[in-house]
């Protein structure tokens, strides 16, 4: 990655200045419009019910797909879902969400400690900035690796505020059981054993990013996040209560996801697109920024091991055309990294 300015910090200094990096071009400013009368096709999971394997839950994932069919292009439900009653305890979310708005409000030479390498992903600052003349994205992140324990660079791993690794640990422990939970339930609506797609993992690993969205004086000019798909097989994303921000791709317009209270946010990644030979998509999606309120999220994306060959399951290909090429993974996410984040490019590179 190349340096770029800390946004929180230029946005302090220059509230009401939008410097020309970060100006987004004509044609995607013209997709910036309030799309928020739209409402939310985002189904609301059952967890508790999914894991006793509850056949009506399951029949509800399965007959949502069912009823947008894989043939549309539209959102197939099952790749974006709320999930509710996880059974992580509300007090594990609330205080990662206290710790994180803590480091973000330690002044900028503590929060420098944690930057993030030129050559590497783990730290504090920009990833992803790959060239001289890119558009830059509105935000500044925290990004971890947490699993396996083996891969965490500790030195990223903030010491103010006081127990902030604690707080990462359980945090990530409880997502981690969603994960696994949730996997469980995907093995068994693709046709196959519940253990299946956790085996076909070979222990993969854990990544957080923590996203901090200053607030924008020209929000209909910037974009907090570019869109993009994310190379994941799942990813678990806890967002605020009261400050909206993402936003997805369905039927060609970009759809707000409205926060709701306690409930995890889950997409469906690329490695699941490639799995099921594109059956289920890996949904576009993007942050937009406020002008009155800052906006933190925290994005646990859920991988394979690097060594892992995705391909489309023959099950799953049937009679149909095979759309994907086999890919080792940790090859994929290298490349997906080192291109600029820029809509849905990444399962091209994959496609036969
Ligand atoms: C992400 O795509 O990783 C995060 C989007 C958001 O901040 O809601
Ligand atoms: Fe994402």
């Amino acid at each position: 990655s190349l340096p770029v300015p800390n946004v929180q910090e230029m946005v302090r200094k220059e509230p009401l200045q939008v410097p020309g990096r970060y100006i987004r071009n004509q044609e995607e400013r013209l997709q910036m419009d309030d799309m928020s009368h739209l409402s939310s096709p985002i189904p609301v999971i059952d967890l508790s019910l999914l894991s006793t394997g509850d056949v009506e839950e399951l029949n509800k994932l399965d007959l949502a797909c069912k009823e947008w069919g894989f043939f549309q292009t539209t959102l197939n439900p099952l790749n974006f879902l709320l999930v509710v009653n996880h059974g992580v305890a509300k007090e594990v979310l609330q205080t990662m969400k206290d710790a994180a708005a803590e480091f973000f409000a330690l002044p900028l030479e503590e929060r420098k400690k944690y930057k993030v390498a030129s050559n590497d992903i783990q730290g504090y600052g920009q990833a992803y900035v790959v060239s001289e003349d890119q558009i830059l994205d509105w935000s500044d992140a925290l990004m971890l690796i947490v699993y396996p324990s083996h891969y965490r660079k500790l030195n990223f791993w903030p010491r103010t505020p006081r127990g902030f690794k604690e707080i990462i640990e359980s945090f990530s422990n409880g997502v981690k059981e969603v994960g696994e939970e949730l996997l469980r339930s995907f093995s068994r609506i693709m046709g196959m054993d519940k253990d299946a797609l956790l085996g076909l993992h070979k222990q993969g690993a854990q990544g957080m990013r923590v996203n901090y969205y200053p607030t924008c004086s020209r929000p209909d000019l910037v974009l907090g996040l570019s869109p993009h798909s994310d190379s994941s097989t799942i990813t678990i994303l806890m967002q605020e209560d009261d400050t909206e921000g993402l936003q997805i791709k369905h039927n060609e317009e970009w759809v707000p996801v409205k926060p709701v209270q306690d409930a995890l946010v889950v997409n469906v990644g690329d490695v699941i697109e490639i799995w099921s030979n594109g059956k289920y998509k890996s949904v576009e999606h993007r942050a937009v920024t406020n002008q009155k309120k800052a906006r933190i999220s925290h994005a646990s994306f859920i991988i394979p091991h690097d060594d892992v060959e995705i391909e489309p399951l023959d099950h799953l290909v049937g009679s149909q055309k095979l759309i994907y090429q086999k890919v080792r993974y940790g090859d994929y996410l290298r490349s997906s990294m080192k291109r600029k984040m820029d809509g849905k490019a990444h399962t091209e590179m994959a496609k036969i």
